[in-house]
């Protein structure tokens, strides 16, 4: 039989049931049966402590080892067989900012060199972006999106005319945060691999909300939350690399796998909970079950109506047309909502407190915008109560 989506999904989250919650994109929200995987494992690294940590995980291990690999590695291969990468080409990492670090941080920059970044980008990539290169001398370079979202081809034109001789690196958000737009990756890949440009792509929205195939992309390096979309535990993310990037790249936290080769150097960055990453294969195999273009295709569906009626009812503007829109939806709200981030602010406040809906509300370009998330324990009525609290 098939499960239908939308209210009924509720017994599978831990949520409070009095809250609308049209935000799972902000820090992901794991099912409770992903949940009760990880208790497991936690019961299961209680009983013997040092023994699991030690000989199960950790990749260099302490005398006689009970398996033949990593638990770790096992669980890299599940993730990598979802985004379409090789397990070994793939680390864990605690979040997405994690994995950003760790690629900007290692890279070899020179003085004068450029990281070009987009006005989409989210903060914290943006901050390491700065501070990666400012500390060797180099700078970041921001290309205006903003203005050409409208379509995937003059992105592709406006990051190829700000290519320059000296920019190394090119970081590309698969789905943007705030204003939640799918980017054209691939193509993106390919002008700057013509140019001899780098490419890291900012996954931290993708895996789970839309299919991600690393292998197809043609870039260098890909990080990405499975704690957001693919339904995991926190703090799940990881870090892929092409082999070519591979040696070059340090963990932030450099521990025991110091030049021992890639998964080594990642997979032990000194004690901490494996849980998160050990439970990612149960979100991805709940998701599985449900069918995982079942699964995206209502978000997909409920997001984009969301914006539409958001449209209709409030006058307020959709900023991209559908195809590059996943399972978040932006609108940006008429001027009597205000323009400022403490307008921003005092309206998810009210949103919360007055009407109990979490949902994601930002200012940008002079504009209070809505960013909706869309997820199977969601469904139109939810839509509704927002448009109401918004009237
Ligand atoms: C595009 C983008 N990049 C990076 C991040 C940071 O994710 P995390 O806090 O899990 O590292 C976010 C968070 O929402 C994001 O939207």
């Amino acid at each position: 039989m098939t499960v239908q989506f939308g209210h009924s999904m509720k017994d599978e989250w831990p949520q409070d049931p009095a809250i609308t919650y049209l935000n799972h994109g902000t820090v992901g929200a794991p099912p409770k049966r992903v949940l009760e995987v990880q208790q497991r494992l936690r019961d299961e690294i209680e009983r013997q402590p040092s023994r699991f940590l030690l000989r199960e995980i950790s990749p260099k291990g302490v005398g006689v080892w009970k398996r033949e690999r990593s638990r770790l590695r096992d669980a890299a291969n599940a993730v990598g067989e979802f985004v379409g990468a090789k397990g070994d080409d793939l680390v864990f990492v605690d979040n997405t900012t994690e994995g950003v670090n760790a690629v900007l941080r290692s890279f070899d920059f020179r003085e004068g060199d450029e990281v070009l970044v987009s006005d989409l980008a989210y903060g914290g990539v943006m901050n390491a972006a700065d501070y990666a290169t400012r500390v060797r001398g180099a700078r970041v370079r921001t290309v205006e999106l903003l203005k050409s979202v409208k379509d995937p081809g003059e992105i592709v034109r406006t990051v190829s005319e700000a290519i320059a001789p000296n920019t190394r690196i090119v970081v590309i958000d698969h789905i943007t945060s705030g204003t939640a737009l799918i980017m054209p990756v691939a193509q993106v890949a390919e002008i700057c691999s013509k140019r001899g440009v780098a490419v890291l792509v900012d996954g931290a929205h993708a895996p789970g909300a839309i299919s991600v195939d690393i292998a197809s992309l043609g870039v260098d390096w890909y990080t990405g939350n499975l704690h957001k979309w693919a339904w995991s535990p926190r703090s799940c993310g990881f870090l892929w690399a092409s082999p070519a990037r591979q040696q070059s790249l340090r963990p932030t936290v450099i521990s025991w796998g110091l030049d021992q080769g890639f998964t080594h150097e990642f997979d032990w960055p000194g004690t901490r909970d494996p849980t998160p990453h050990l439970a990612a294969p149960a979100g991805i195999a709940f998701m599985r079950e449900l069918g995982v273009d079942r699964v995206q295709r209502y978000n997909h569906e409920l997001a984009w109506q969301a914006g539409l009626e958001l449209t209709r009812h409030l006058d307020a503007r959709l900023l991209a047309p559908e195809s590059m829109i996943g399972t978040m939806v932006t609108v940006s709200l008429p001027a009597r909502f205000g323009a400022t981030a403490e307008d921003a602010a005092r309206l998810r406040d009210t949103l919360l407190f007055e009407h109990q809906i979490e949902v994601h509300v930002a200012a940008f370009d002079n504009q209070v915008c809505l960013r909706v998330s869309a997820q199977i324990y969601n469904e139109m009525s939810d839509i509704g109560r927002l448009v109401k609290a918004l009237n």
